[in-house]
């Protein structure tokens, strides 16, 4: 067994962020792997996932449970067990009490499918198609005790179509949470994130060369 320092990652549904995480730290570009993955569904193919790369994993249904306390209670419960130095969510689809927040200040993030503040909660992309914007993405920042309020770590950016539907824009959106999950992930682990109160302050980061994107680009 490695020696290299766990994380934990929490799921709903398919897990494709999850696989992500996954393919990255087997490919060494996060230093860190995989310990534990939890899913409040018996049926999150993200469980599947999971075993197919042997990493041990529990359900934990929300319904079990008298409130959403107690529910976060036994997922701290699990967690602290478990040694995870960060907890990652991705698609889990509930909302997490102050229990949970505040037995790991600064040690959980999220991924959002939108640039927030703009459109948080669910269905970011089609809250996103709604307004009309010409833009969207995602975002991946700590968690705190709102609903997708936290400081922003990373963000991706996609261009939003006119003839774009729910399920084209998520899947666009989709493939860059795949590529800044990691790369949160990794600044993390290289110690290299300070949060200054709402923002998070990135050591050494590279400015990206200047760029202008318009859309339509008519
Ligand atoms: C992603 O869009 C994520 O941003 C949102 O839920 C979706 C989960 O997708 N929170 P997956 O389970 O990682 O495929």
């Amino acid at each position: 067994m490695s020696d290299k320092p766990v994380i934990a990652v929490l799921v709903s549904g398919s897990g494709s962020n999850l696989q992500a995480i996954i393919d990255a730290s087997e490919r060494g570009e996060i230093p860190c792997r995989v310990g534990l993955v939890i899913s409040n569904k018996t049926d999150a193919y993200g469980l599947v996932r999971a075993k197919k790369h042997g990493i041990p994993t529990e359900v934990v249904s929300h319904k079990d449970f008298s409130g959403r306390e107690e529910f976060d209670a036994r997922l701290v419960e699990i967690l602290r067990k478990s040694g995870a130095e960060l907890i990652c969510l991705a698609g889990f689809m509930r909302v997490l009490t102050p229990v949970f927040v505040r037995a790991f200040p600064n040690r959980i993030i999220n991924i959002h499918p939108a640039l927030l503040p703009s459109f948080p909660g669910t269905h970011g992309p089609r809250q996103a198609l709604d307004y009309g914007v010409r833009f969207s993405g995602c975002t991946v920042h700590f968690l705190d005790e709102g609903v997708d309020t936290g400081p922003v770590i990373v963000q991706g950016v996609v261009p939003v179509y006119c003839d774009d539907t729910e399920d084209t824009l998520a899947a666009r959106i989709l493939v860059q949470e795949h590529r800044i999950y990691p790369m949160a992930i990794r600044l993390f682990f290289q110690g290299r994130l300070r949060i200054d109160g709402r923002r998070v302050m990135v050591d050494g980061l590279p400015r990206i060369p200047e760029f202008f994107h318009r859309n339509p680009d008519a």
